[in-house]
């Protein structure tokens, strides 16, 4: 595959968008890149930034070297198989975002023989600060897992795993898991409210706190338990809150909520593979 090769979108919708501005952002030529909706405005506004706009998949799949899936996951079988002779004619590389859908139920409805990159993206990835787990069948071959790595790094971290079962971890590690950061700032919010900060004043506390927090595990180099460390002085405030969270068992809290997702998110993959 070429450096750059021509990319198709099916489904121009919010993670679409957002991997096609990460895209533009690192200099990707817009005039390679194509999309198809059936909505309308969301084709006009991908137009006006240069790309080629369809309502048409199947022209869309007959000209890109690489095809990206983002539709909703509970629409993509029947998205696929009137398309499959299209596949079948050009077969081009796969790249599927649709949470839960196996590579292999992909390659089964667009009969077989198919190389397919399964991705796990996640929300932070529309202000392109996201976490994207990716999984290749055997059909990938090396540049094939370059050219589509660099696109998802454009949005933020990418990662590969080798046995597709993990990216139920995935899931449950970074796919999922901006709504727990929500959760626990949610929770913040209310209790800092309660003590008598205004809402304005508590959420700016807290979301620098969280960006603050998150930049020194990266910057740092060191791990979190260190940097909590540093800041639980003997006998000190931090020190008494985070000795609540251990009386409350904050290990098994979090655990159970993870593996709930991972739960989740196998039996999505054997109802959404039928
Ligand atoms: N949003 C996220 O943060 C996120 C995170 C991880 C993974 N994902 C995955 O990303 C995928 C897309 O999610 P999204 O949030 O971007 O969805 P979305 O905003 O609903 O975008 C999907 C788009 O595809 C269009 N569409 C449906 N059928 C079509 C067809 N046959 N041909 C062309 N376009 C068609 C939809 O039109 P209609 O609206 O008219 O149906 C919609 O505009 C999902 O599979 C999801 O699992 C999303």
């Amino acid at each position: 595959m070429q450096q750059q090769p021509i990319i198709g979108f099916i489904g121009a919708g919010n993670m679409a968008g957002a991997i096609i501005d990460g895209m533009l952002a690192s200099g990707y030529p817009a005039d390679r890149i194509w999309v198809c909706d059936r909505n309308a405005p969301k084709r006009d506004a991908f137009a006006a930034k240069g790309l080629q706009a369809t309502d048409d998949n199947n022209a869309l799949i007959e000209t890109c070297e690489a095809v990206v899936l983002a539709v909703k996951p509970q629409v993509l079988k029947q998205v696929l198989e009137p398309l499959r002779d299209a596949f079948q004619a050009s077969k081009p590389l796969v790249v599927s975002v649709a949470a839960s859908v196996t590579a292999e139920a992909i390659d089964r409805w667009l009969g077989g023989g198919f190389a397919v990159i399964r991705t796990m993206p996640n929300t932070p990835s529309l202000v392109m600060t996201g976490a994207t787990g990716l999984f290749a069948n055997d059909a990938v071959d090396a540049s094939e897992r370059e050219a589509v790595e660099a696109i998802f790094s454009a949005i933020g971290v990418a990662v590969w795993v080798e046995d597709e079962e993990a990216l139920h971890s995935v899931t449950a590690t970074s796919g999922s898991a901006p709504a727990y950061f929500f959760r626990f700032m949610e929770a913040m919010q209310k209790a800092a409210e309660e003590a008598g900060l205004d809402a304005a004043t508590a959420q700016q506390l807290i979301v620098q706190t969280a960006m603050g927090a998150a930049r020194m595990v990266e910057q740092t180099g060191e791990t979190p338990a260190q940097l909590r460390q540093k800041v639980c002085s003997p006998k000190g405030t931090t020190e008494q809150a985070i000795f609540s969270f251990e009386r409350d068992n904050i290990d098994d809290v979090v655990a159970r909520a993870m593996q709930a997702c991972m739960d989740r998110s196998r039996v999505l993959s054997k109802e959404l593979a039928g």
